[in-house]
């Protein structure tokens, strides 16, 4: 038997949590920055502790010479989203996406799993090149509400405690909870556009405002001789911020706007 060069095994895991990391972040960012609503709210990952996969190549009697190819969830990504319906979409963009090679889905959310358990979990195949060359990696993708997340990171840990065996009363508890998540789920989708718009609006304010003050800074550049004109500005700013529209505040950005681009303008001929 050869020493398991654990290190050298799971590199690769390491890099593929990492690159798809950024991948699915990067879909939030896209998303906030064009103002659009993102339907993926946050995103976890993690590599398989090694304790974790001897106890499951034990459980499943996988000799550890064969444990990359056979457990197919030492890389892990779970994605995090504020509805049911996001869900979906987030399927439908890896479906669609050349960098991952889809295997399997396994939909817990249609059917319901007997422990309660709700999620809809993608393998895909993900490359990954370090200096040993490229290596296609197992990844398992799981899908979630963040209401789902609560429910499942819970049990988990309970589960974790009792080693599979939950008492009864337990898993009763668990189920009613499981019921009354999913009863949490199917309420917010009902007032989802309400909820999507307020966030939106949120959304817009802050970088309205982001945009106003940092047009603000800029013109002033601490030139004594505009001082009084800009403190006038602030002042109709924050008159605006706390009794003003978002309209009349978007009018007041582009205003300033306006005002950015004149004297950028004169500061070209001054010099
Ligand atoms: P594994 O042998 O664990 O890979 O089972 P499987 O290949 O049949 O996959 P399954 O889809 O059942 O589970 C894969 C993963 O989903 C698990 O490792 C957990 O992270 C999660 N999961 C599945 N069932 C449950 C459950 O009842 N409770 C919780 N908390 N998580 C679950
Ligand atoms: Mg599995």
């Amino acid at each position: 038997m050869k020493i398991q060069l654990w290190r050298e095994a799971l590199a690769p895991y390491h890099l593929a949590v990492e690159e798809l990391m950024v991948k699915f972040n990067h879909i939030i960012k896209e998303c906030r920055e064009t103002g659009n609503y993102s339907p993926i709210e946050a995103v976890q990952g993690r590599v398989k502790k090694i304790s974790s996969i001897l106890d499951k190549a034990q459980r499943k009697g996988i000799p550890l010479n064969e444990f990359t190819e056979r457990l197919d969830d030492i890389a892990g990504i779970r994605i995090i989203c504020q509805f049911v319906e996001d869900i979906d979409t987030v399927v439908r963009l890896i479906r669609d996406r050349r960098d991952m090679e889809v295997v399997s889905e396994r939909d817990y959310i249609s059917h319901i799993k007997e422990s309660g358990y709700r999620s809809y979990h993608i393998n895909v195949l993900y490359e990954v090149n370090t200096m040993d060359g490229s290596h296609k990696i197992q990844v398992e993708i799981q899908i979630r509400t963040m209401a789902m997340n609560f429910w499942a990171t819970i049990e988990h840990s309970l589960r974790y405690k009792y080693k599979e065996e939950l008492p009864e009363a337990l898993s009763a508890r668990l189920k009613t909870a499981a019921d009354a998540v999913l009863a949490m789920d199917c309420e917010m989708s009902a007032i989802r556009d309400e909820i999507v718009d307020a966030q939106r609006l949120f959304q817009e304010k802050a970088s309205v405002v982001a945009d106003i003050l940092n047009n603000l800074q800029n013109l002033y550049s601490g030139e004594e001789e505009y001082e009084d004109a800009m403190l006038n500005i602030q002042n109709e700013f924050y008159e605006i911020y706390h009794n003003g529209s978002l309209e009349e505040l978007e009018d007041f950005g582009r205003r300033l706007d306006k005002l950015a681009a004149v004297r950028k303008v004169q500061g070209l001929y001054s010099y």
